[in-house]
């Protein structure tokens, strides 16, 4: 494990309006109550709530995260954000090719690695995902595409300190469905050969009933989630996982 604390960020993807800051504080409230020592948590809420949620999360250790940056750090882009930005309105980390933005933007390797290389401009942690589609394991290329998408997309500036790597099969994503925690064991070992003491991180429909038993394998640092991360009370539960498997 390259981590000692697992990670368990939240990406909230295109989800969240003023009202859900509730959600936010009311983690901070049970960190509170009762602080979670052996897990790091992190929030990726949309950018428009990125300021708000550093005042609503002043004082506690809960880390907020971005879910997409421009490469350039400023110029004529109109809608788009840089990691300038978005560090500035208290973003520590950002989150580049996700595969939702892969698909929905056509965002290629090339383009995910000049954005990991904008969150080290910044000073932002980027969190490079990567994952295989369902035709592509029914294929039997899983361990090909990653390499190839790990070969493409990671900067080779990227070290421990600034990045961090998460493992998302597009067909588990948002479906409930998970690989067999022998797939997602072996996957991992394959990443890990490539991606030294880089953090890896697990996601696709992490739930808290499955969370400890992902978080427990050997090569796992961590899950990034999507749809559970919403409900604070869910979140909490597999935040909590996260430190139930850092002691198994
Ligand atoms: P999910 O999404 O947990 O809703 O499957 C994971 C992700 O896209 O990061």
């Amino acid at each position: 494990m390259a981590r000692k604390r697992p990670l368990v960020a939240g990406n909230w993807k295109m989800n969240g309006l003023g009202a859900s800051l509730a959600e936010l504080k009311a983690l901070k409230q049970r960190l509170e109550k009762t602080p979670v020592p052996e897990a790091e948590i992190m929030v990726c809420p949309p950018a428009t709530l990125l300021a708000q949620a550093r005042w609503a999360l002043t004082g506690t250790d809960i880390l907020l995260g971005a879910q997409d940056c421009h490469p350039l750090p400023s110029g004529a882009h109109t809608g788009d954000l840089s990691a300038e930005m978005l560090a500035d309105a208290g973003a520590s980390a950002v989150i580049v090719g996700h595969s939702e933005r892969r698909s929905d933007h056509g965002e290629t390797d090339a383009l995910v690695n000049a954005k990991g290389k904008a969150a080290f401009r910044a000073g932002l942690t980027a969190i490079i995902c990567v994952g295989e589609t369902e035709k592509q394991r029914g294929d039997g290329e899983t361990l090909d595409i990653i390499r190839h998408q790990l070969a493409g997309s990671v900067p080779k500036e990227a070290r421990g300190s600034n990045t961090v790597i998460a493992y998302e099969p597009v067909w588990a994503i948002g479906t409930g469905r998970t690989p067999s925690l022998d797939d997602i064991l072996r996957t991992h070992a394959h990443l890990r050969r490539r991606a030294g003491d880089i953090a890896l991180l697990y996601g696709g429909s992490v739930k808290s009933k499955n969370a400890r038993e992902i978080m427990a394998l050997a090569e796992v640092d961590g899950v990034l989630v999507g749809g559970a991360s919403l409900d604070a009370a869910e979140f909490w539960a597999i935040y909590t996982a996260g430190q139930a498997a850092a002691g198994a």
